[in-house]
């Protein structure tokens, strides 16, 4: 057991009192929750002026190239483009078109994991053995482990997919701040199987395909007739959506809270958070940017969903950065300035937090922005 030291001139509380023209690093283990350190430095330790190796910031473009581009890897029709993967999770970019014919769509079924879909462009309609579900921009689909579901969409349609390959997804620990927050359970979206069926006379649908993915190979099982054909379910294992809309994010007016308090979903080896538009920190003496800090235990993926993201320039949505464990990251030192004029941040971002290293697929090589690595080698505020 450790217990609080302080030596030098600390601050006294962390994000705050940070004395004019010094920068505050905090060091944490275990996501922030373990033990934690603030050090006050007086220039910021993101200054490196080279990084001669594999680990370092990078960035992606997502935008311009996956829509036109045919995804890589064995499991591709199911997963799309692979991005990132570990022994726990997968994370990878889907595309579903419209105009598949009725008769022609399948049944999707992951034996591998629970599937986290998160719909980045488009809208549409999902049909599941336990009814149907609808999605827009800015919806979480949780798709337990080998229900059958099948997309129907209406225009091109971008899900940010994260596999939970060793766990199930469950709710974070909702602690101190109750049971209605950030979000109400009744926010929850579950399936109907009646308007399931009404959709699937109106629009003709008839699914005789399924394809599921094992060990992420895809075997492909036909029928001679209609999948969908349940009568009634009872249970609470079933898919279920919630919109970021219905997350109200937690905040002190007072003071930068830790990115912990914006999990989502939880699950073995990794966190899935929602960064939401907020008003700024008040207090005059608050640091008022994300501090700078080492995540020592985790490496830190950020895809950028909509808004204006002020805290770095030429960024857009449908980007996406990891910050690997191991070396400490932050503001970008424009965003010093920028913050003065800010009294809200007006971004949509999902981040995952992995206990363990994550892998780079190598298709990413081809939509990384090579200098981003540099670009906290500004000249830093004084
Ligand atoms: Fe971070």
């Amino acid at each position: 057991m450790m217990y609080h030291y302080t030596q030098g001139e600390p601050t006294r509380q962390g994000h705050k009192g940070i004395p004019e023209g010094m920068f505050e690093e905090e060091q944490g283990l275990e996501g922030f929750f373990g033990p934690v350190s603030h050090l006050i430095k007086e220039k910021p330790s993101t200054r490196w002026t080279s990084i001669e190796g594999n680990l370092r910031p990078r960035m992606f473009d997502l935008v311009k190239h996956l829509a036109t581009e045919t995804p890589t890897g064995a499991a591709a029709p199911l997963i799309g483009q692979r991005l990132f993967y570990n022994n726990d999770v997968t994370v990878s970019s889907l595309w579903v078109q419209p105009g598949t014919a009725p008769d022609q769509l399948v049944s999707r079924r992951n034996a591998d994991g629970d599937w986290l879909y998160f719909c980045h462009k488009g809208r549409g309609t999902l049909l599941s053995e336990y009814g149907l579900l609808e999605f827009t921009p800015g919806t979480y689909i949780v798709m337990p482990k080998c229900v059958g579901h099948t997309f129907v969409v209406t225009e091109p349609t971008q899900f940010f997919v994260i596999e939970n390959r060793t766990s199930h997804f469950r709710e974070p620990d909702r602690g101190i701040v109750g049971r209605h927050a950030p979000w109400d359970p009744n926010a929850l979206v579950k399936p109907d199987l009646d308007r399931m069926y009404d959709f699937m006379r109106k629009t003709g649908v008839d699914v005789r395909r399924i394809v599921i993915k094992h060990t992420d190979e895809l075997t492909s099982m036909g029928y001679g007739e209609c999948v969908y054909d349940v009568k009634g379910w009872k249970g609470d294992l079933y898919p279920f959506t919630l919109h970021m809309y219905h997350i109200k994010p937690i905040m002190s007016h007072r003071v930068h809270l830790p990115p912990s308090v914006h999990s989502t979903f939880v699950a073995r080896g990794f966190v899935v958070c929602s960064f939401l538009p907020r008003p700024m920190e008040e207090d005059k003496d608050a640091l008022r940017v994300p501090f700078y800090h080492q995540n020592i235990d985790y490496d830190e993926i950020l895809f950028y969903h909509d808004g204006d993201f002020f805290s770095r320039d030429n960024l857009h949505a449908g980007m996406m950065s990891f910050h690997p464990a191991g070396f400490p990251h932050g503001p970008h030192p424009k965003a010093m300035e920028k913050v003065k004029a800010k009294t809200h941040t007006d971004e949509k971002a999902v981040m995952l937090d992995t206990r363990w290293p994550l892998k780079r697929d190598p298709a990413l090589d081809r939509w990384e922005l090579t200098e981003y690595w540099k670009s906290w080698m500004v000249t830093t505020p004084r």
